[in-house]
């Protein structure tokens, strides 16, 4: 267990490629299918519009995407971004052939893409994974056209002290949840892990503005369990 505390990068990989193929269903029941809607408020604050490009940087199996892809009734293409292959695997078996979705298996921290491309930036429950914080939000600005917009969505601090409470407790039973159905207990401690260590709302705020966004806000869902951060390039 020791080494998924580690935060370094192979880390995170091996976390990801010990869970990726239970990772939706365990999505559904850690968070109680809550998630869904948290994922439903993101996008309806994004609110897309058609014939645009939404880069989703750790992008999982892409529930973002099709989400994304039904605001705006397929009118637009998303670039999944992933450095997990099993993960974009069962992306493309999720959108049967849908060629407005294209999938790159690439840290969000080196994108592989030119300056200026997209109109929106999105990442759901991915950026508290990566190595350097800073360097993914740097790539983020960097891809993204002025007037294109950056979306984050993730755990964050909860202040009400009893939803707090009741809320670390549960979290105590997830890594026995992820023993009972994926077999294995330490990705889920790491998680819970990762989930603690984040940074609150107002500090994330400071590391986004640091990268030259303009226009940083969040809103809180579920209490501050998750925090939705906006910005724009200009
Ligand atoms: C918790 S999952 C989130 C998946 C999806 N966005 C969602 O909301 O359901 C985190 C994803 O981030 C990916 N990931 C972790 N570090 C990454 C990095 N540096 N670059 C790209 N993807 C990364 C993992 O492989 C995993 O698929």
């Amino acid at each position: 267990m020791k080494t998924y505390h580690k935060n370094n990068e192979r880390l995170v990989t091996k976390v990801f490629q010990d869970v990726f193929d239970k990772y939706d269903l365990m999505n559904d029941l850690m968070s109680l299918g809550i998630h869904r809607i948290w994922k439903k408020n993101f996008i309806h604050w994004l609110n897309p519009q058609k014939n645009t490009t939404l880069i989703d940087a750790a992008s999982g199996t892409g529930d973002i995407a099709k989400l994304y892809l039904n605001k705006i009734n397929d009118k637009g293409c998303v670039y999944c971004v992933d450095e997990n292959k099993g993960m974009l695997d069962l992306n493309k078996r999720k959108f049967k052939g849908n060629t407005s979705v294209k999938r790159f298996c690439n840290s969000a921290e080196k994108l592989p893409f030119k300056n200026n491309h997209f109109d929106y930036y999105t990442i759901s429950f991915g950026i508290r994974n990566v190595s350097n914080l800073n360097n993914a939000l740097k790539e983020a600005y960097r891809v993204l056209k002025p007037g294109g917009r950056f979306l984050c969505l993730e755990f964050s601090k909860v202040k009400n002290k009893i939803l707090n409470r009741f809320y670390k407790t549960y979290s105590k039973s997830i890594p026995q949840i992820g023993k009972f159905i994926v077999g294995k207990s330490e990705p889920y401690e790491y998680l819970i892990n990762s989930i603690e260590k984040f940074h609150s709302q107002e500090k994330f705020i400071k590391q986004i503005k640091k990268q030259n966004f303009i226009n940083v806000s969040y809103r809180n869902l579920s209490g501050g369990i998750v925090a939705i951060h906006s910005a724009w390039k200009i």
